[in-house]
């Protein structure tokens, strides 16, 4: 075997060295990334392309002007699932259902505007909520009567702007 053969043969080793490897992250990491249950919702930093800043914030949990948006509170496992958004929880239609995770099933409320705001809102039990007690409820955690929501819904920080954009938003639902 000459010279140029043998470096040919170390050549091709490396190709198929490298070929594996790509195949192993496809198969290892492309499904890990996949979290059950939440497909189907483009939910993320900087996933998707949205129409508006308020449609941007529900569905990723960050603002086009680039103030930070944060979450606080949540129950343990909530780490688990990468960044959170409205819609991780309350679905990309903002209807709610049983959401599971980790070993916690939880039933998230529907959170459309004209649902939060109704006189008479199926299934729920407190007032109904304005556009103000809605704004408190997502960065305070509080019902309209004052009662505090279930640590399962995070507090959130964001800029009052943000916030005018995410409830615009909520009335599209
Ligand atoms: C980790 C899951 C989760 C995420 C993420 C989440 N929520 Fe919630 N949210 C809940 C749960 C659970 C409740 C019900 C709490 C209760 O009944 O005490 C709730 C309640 C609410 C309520 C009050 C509804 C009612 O009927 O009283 C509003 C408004 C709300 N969420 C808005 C939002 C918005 C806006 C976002 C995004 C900025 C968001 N939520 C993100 C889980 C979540």
């Amino acid at each position: 075997m000459n010279t140029t053969t043998r470096w040919f043969l170390i050549l091709g080793a490396a190709v198929a060295v490298g070929l594996v490897g790509v195949c192993l992250v496809a198969i290892c990491v492309i499904p890990g990334i996949v979290i059950p249950g939440l497909t189907g919702y483009p939910t993320g930093p900087g996933a998707g392309t949205f129409t508006s800043n308020g449609q941007r914030i529900y569905f990723t949990a960050t603002s086009a002007r680039g103030t930070p948006i944060t979450a606080s509170g949540g129950s343990a496992g909530m780490g688990m699932m990468g960044r959170l958004a409205c819609a991780t929880c309350h679905g990309a239609d903002g209807r709610g259902g049983p959401v599971r995770m980790m070993m916690y099933s939880v039933d998230v409320p529907d959170i459309r505007h004209q649902t939060l705001t109704s006189e008479d809102p199926a299934g729920m039990e407190h007032a109904p909520y304005t556009d103000e007690t809605i704004k408190q409820a997502i960065t305070q955690g509080v019902e309209p009567n004052g009662q505090s929501l279930d640590p399962f819904m995070p507090r959130w920080s964001m800029s009052e702007q943000d916030l005018n954009d995410l409830l615009a938003f909520l009335k599209t639902l």
